[in-house]
């Protein structure tokens, strides 16, 4: 789509030059344009429009551009209430049309890294964004990529395409990577206040990038490549990853040994030094966890090397699903009752508590395994009204009621939304199987449930 109207209500830039560029960036007379309005996308256009930078929102997806440009909101950290009166100013405007970017004095790619059919990383989005800048390229322009990925994909990957433009880059244009750290559902920390990695190619993009970021955002630490700067993101998320798994391999050992794992790690977390509190669960979901550990994994196989820490951690907190499904039939035996056609109720469909977001969730591989395993299956989730399994079916949440539990042979607490009523769930489920300790607080009937 070809959004004219757009087009000439965009001024175009009359600098091409590095003291052009940051002179529009210090007065805020900006343009910058986000390529990927999602989960990272959307909150940084708040961020930036905020302090007065005109932004043009491009995403491929028309559905979410038509809900942009009319007010509404699609990100739960996002409210619509926020970026109505942007919209309403004019400081954010979206469209599918890629040849705004000739407008922008600052290009932001925030498109999906997902992995491959067969685990390897993903990066067409990146290109397909990459080649839509080149066609619409002009000196004085700063380009930071934001998406995760493998250290070395702005050096190899995105510079090559932005270079077929002819322009020189750290004198005609500047490069950078800047990793977003968005954690979403977290109100204390958003972009503005989270720190900022920024590493640009040479001096001078380093210079404008960092200019560019210091403006909204608290705390900027430069690091001295875009290399660096890609390889301090994977870092944070295999931290997690690996940090998560071990917890979860102890919930497997203590499950064995008959010792309350949850206990053991809030005991452990009295400790005032050296401990750092991570929690079991059900599994590891979302965009980055499950995902970005093995962008690595894959990079470092060029250099011979193997990332065994992150392999390790990807098979034990890939199998904890399975693990609860294990629980599952476990807690049905002792009723009598095999898990084949039994009926249950998964509370929580969502990676994380309080989101909507379900992709990559280990609720939705925990569902996919009871289907196989032609259980009557359904969930509930306030913040997931549908979503599709394995074979594309596409299930609607059911209400959470005290006939839906109690006709239930078994329920699941797979995310601890906020919402739910614990002391209810407890009251009507026949037999709880309780992933996140959700019912810690629950003193009654405690026979009724059972912990990772
Ligand atoms: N979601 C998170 O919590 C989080 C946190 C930190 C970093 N990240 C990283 O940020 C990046 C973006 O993640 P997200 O969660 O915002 O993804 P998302 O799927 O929510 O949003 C990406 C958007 O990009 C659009 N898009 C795809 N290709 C495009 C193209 N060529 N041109 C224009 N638009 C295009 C999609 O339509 C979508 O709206 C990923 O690399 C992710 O790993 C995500």
């Amino acid at each position: 789509m070809f959004s004219n109207t757009l087009l000439n209500e965009v001024k175009l830039s009359a600098h091409s030059s590095k003291e052009g560029l940051l002179e529009v960036i210090k007065t805020t007379e900006a343009t910058i344009a986000i390529i990927g309005m999602g989960y990272v996308g959307l909150p940084l256009a708040l961020c930036v429009a905020k302090i007065g930078f005109q932004v043009i929102g491009i995403d491929v997806n028309s559905e979410r551009v038509s809900q942009l440009n009319a007010g509404q909101s699609y990100i739960n950290d996002v409210s619509s209430k926020d970026l109505e009166p942007l919209v309403s100013e004019g400081k954010i405007k979206a469209s599918t049309d890629l040849h705004l970017l000739q407008q922008a004095d600052v290009i932001i790619i925030c498109v999906p890294t997902p992995l491959t059919k067969n685990r390897d990383p993903d990066i067409s989005y990146i290109r397909q964004a990459a080649e839509s800048i080149a066609a619409n390229m002009r000196p004085g322009q700063l380009i930071t990529l934001e998406s995760t990925t493998y250290p070395g994909t702005t050096e190899e990957v995105l510079l090559p395409i932005l270079s077929q433009s002819g322009l020189q880059v750290g004198q005609d244009f500047f490069i950078a990577h800047s990793p977003e750290r968005v954690d979403p559902g977290n109100a204390r920390y958003t972009t503005h206040n989270t720190n900022k990695v920024v590493g640009g190619y040479t001096p001078n993009c380093q210079e404008v990038a960092a200019a560019f970021y210091r403006k909204s955002i608290l705390d900027i630490i430069s690091v001295s490549s875009p290399g660096c700067a890609e390889m301090v993101k994977v870092f944070e998320n295999t931290f997690r990853a690996v940090n998560i798994a071990l917890v979860n391999e102890l919930a497997l050992l203590c499950d064995k040994m008959g010792l309350n794992v949850w206990e053991v790690v809030e005991a452990a977390s009295t400790k005032p030094f050296g401990m750092l509190t991570f929690w079991p669960g059900p599994g590891v979901g979302g965009h980055c966890i499950p995902i970005d550990p093995f962008y690595l994994t894959w990079k470092a196989r060029e250099y011979n090397f193997h990332t065994r820490f992150i392999e390790l951690a990807g098979e034990i907190n890939s199998y904890m699903p399975q693990f609860v499904r294990e629980k599952v039939m476990r807690a049905l035996g002792k009723q009598g009752k095999p898990l084949y056609h039994s009926k249950v109720l998964m509370l929580g469909i969502a990676y994380k508590r309080d989101l909507g977001d379900w992709r990559q969730s280990p609720g939705l591989d925990l569902f996919n395994l009871l289907l196989n395993d032609e259980v009557e299956i359904h969930y509930n989730d306030p913040h997931v009204p549908e979503m599709q399994d394995v074979k594309g079916k596409t299930h609607f949440s059911t209400p959470l009621t005290p006939e839906s539990l109690s006709s239930s042979d078994c329920v699941i607490i797979v995310t601890d939304h906020s919402a739910y009523n614990y002391h209810e769930i407890v009251e009507y489920s026949p037999i709880i199987v309780d992933t996140r300790n959700a019912c810690a607080q629950i003193l009654d009937q405690r026979e009724k449930i059972i912990l990772l």
